[in-house]
């Protein structure tokens, strides 16, 4: 199964740009060397030693020549330039409307997981013609996660979250690629992704769904007992986490701080996850500082709980903080007294 082209297959709506631009380095550095060897051979020939004993005749300066040298070099550097940066801002910036899909790298397999909630190994379905979002992070060591016929990639770095989005052009399926050395199986950490026409996208998201993510989110927020502080209570031990994703968060100030006073942050998914790692990293203007909140690293939270946990926080409305405790029933069966 040799299967890997110089030039794979054109299947996302970036790969043109991202084609055309290679195409275009690979021709002046094709031009150039062909000038430089075209040169040397004339040179060679021309000015060769002719008769025994002749020595070469030396010049100096040249203005026409060395402004050309520098001037057209100068031009095709400003040019690459300029292009690379409209591709790369083309490649960085997912349209609004694009779908959300996470990933999770790790010693040695891709795991995804949909908006709907479910999860797949080494598989990414997609949408044909259609936006997608990947965010992107890793477990354990650094990889990289890469669809060469989509011509997109983006390195999975535990600690943070990367993203990078796409739109498929082609529908069937597409291999992808851990392209960062990350151990022993780093060559076995392929994968593919399958394009389905939209219909039959919808279906089979339809097929798979159990639970979405937020609602998973909703279940591990009470049952790692966030709701017991954040209760948006007169007596609440910290914020309220309603309407907060993407808002400015103006942060608090005092002698143990890392923070600038007046410095606001961007409650982003990357901010998110931050205050849940590492609570007392910043601190919300008004409250305690160093933070009450226990830090919730991997052995209580893992990757995958977390992108849950922050889709249900982004999916939060007014008025639609769990309350505290939740009237539960108790099973007749254990023998205990109802209502204590
Ligand atoms: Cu993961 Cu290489």
């Amino acid at each position: 199964m040799w299967d890997f082209p110089i030039f794979p297959k054109q299947a996302s709506t970036v790969a043109w740009s991202v084609d055309a631009l290679t195409w275009f380095i690979l021709a002046y550095n094709v031009l150039i060397t062909a000038g430089v060897f075209v040169c040397l051979i004339f040179c060679a020939i021309f000015f060769r030693q002719k008769r025994k004993g002749e020595v070469g005749s030396q010049t100096h300066g040249g203005l026409l020549l060395e402004l050309t040298w520098a001037v057209i070099p100068t031009i095709i550097c400003l040019i690459t330039f300029w292009w690379g940066v409209k591709v790369y801002a083309e490649l960085q910036v997912p349209p609004a409307d694009a779908t959300d899909v996470y990933v999770v790298g790790r010693q040695w397999m891709w795991k995804t997981q949909y908006p709907t909630g479910h999860k797949e190994i080494n598989t990414l379905h997609v949408p044909l013609g259609k936006p997608v979002k990947l965010t992107i992070t890793s477990e354990d060591v650094l990889h990289s996660f890469w669809i060469p016929a989509f011509r997109v990639k983006s390195d999975a770095v535990p600690g943070r979250y990367t993203t990078l989005w796409f739109e498929a052009t082609v529908p069937g399926e597409h291999k992808l690629f851990c392209t960062e050395y990350c151990g022993t199986e780093h060559s076995r950490m392929i994968g593919k992704v399958v394009v389905l026409e939209e219909a039959e996208y919808q279906k089979w998201l339809s097929e798979q769904a159990e639970f979405g993510d937020a609602l998973q989110g909703r279940k591990l927020f009470t049952k790692l007992q966030c709701v017991t502080c954040h209760a948006g209570e007169s007596q609440a031990k910290a914020p309220l986490l309603e309407e907060l994703y993407m808002k400015k968060i103006p942060l608090a100030f005092d002698k143990g701080s890392p923070v600038a006073p007046g410095t606001s942050v961007l409650a982003d998914e990357n901010y998110l996850r931050e205050s849940i790692r590492y609570p007392s990293a910043k601190i919300v203007a008004g409250w305690q500082h160093p933070s009450i909140m226990p830090a919730y690293d991997e052995s209580l939270v893992s990757e995958d709980d977390l992108f849950q946990v922050i889709a249900y926080i982004k999916s939060l409305r007014r008025g639609q903080t769990p309350p505290r405790i939740e009237v539960t029933t108790q099973p007749r069966a254990l023998g205990a007294p109802q209502g204590k």
